[in-house]
């Protein structure tokens, strides 16, 4: 959406955007936390600021994701999950600016980041403090004994793209782990 065409609104909840265009459709987004049921510091929120997927995308998500992590730290949420994905990741989008670096300083707890990380690139941003944690998909999906692999740094299997988002087992739970010996 184009900011013109939003409003953002902080609730108990969390953030909700609201159209303004004109007709029916009121879109909203929430970040729940701290409800009745489970308490804010029990509860994570996993935002993807740039990502486009299902038309998704925002016309300026630096405003739009700050207002988030701003809120979610009002609310101190255990942790926020950044999915920015870098450069020659499959999920890599161009867009002018990292928006995470803003989410950073907005968002005191833990920061998770995640997209196109491998082991060292992970412990890079963690030791220069521009993260807390990285999650990792890909390496896991191809290497169901990933921890294992960096830890002895053996080689990873290489995913197969073409069974990414398909049904059944196959690129899911086929991929080898390493051997005994190995
Ligand atoms: C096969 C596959 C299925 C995925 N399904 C989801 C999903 O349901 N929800 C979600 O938020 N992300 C999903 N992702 C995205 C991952 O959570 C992750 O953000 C992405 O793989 C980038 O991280 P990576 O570079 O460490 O793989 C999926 C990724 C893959 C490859």
């Amino acid at each position: 959406m184009r900011p013109s065409q939003r409003r953002i609104e902080e609730r108990d909840a969390g953030v909700r955007v609201v159209s303004l265009c004109p007709g029916p459709v009121r879109t909203g987004f929430g970040a729940a936390a701290g409800g009745a049921a489970v308490h804010a510091d029990r509860v994570g929120v996993r935002v993807s600021p740039v990502g486009s997927y299902n038309d998704m995308k925002d016309g300026a998500p630096r405003e739009l994701f700050v207002a988030v992590a701003e809120a979610m730290q009002r609310r101190k949420i255990a942790y926020l999950h950044v999915v920015e994905a870098l450069p020659g990741s499959f999920m890599f989008v161009e867009h002018p600016e990292r928006i995470s670096p803003f989410l950073r300083k907005a968002f005191r707890g833990a920061f998770i980041a995640n997209g196109g990380y491998d082991a060292q690139s992970a412990d890079q941003a963690i030791e220069s403090g521009e993260v807390d944690l990285v999650a990792f998909g890909v390496p896991f999906l191809a290497n169901p004994d990933f921890p294992e692999r960096v830890r002895r740094g053996a080689p990873l299997n290489a995913a197969d793209f073409a069974t990414f988002y398909t049904p059944g087992p196959k690129g899911y739970s086929d991929y080898p782990a390493l051997s005994a010996g190995s």
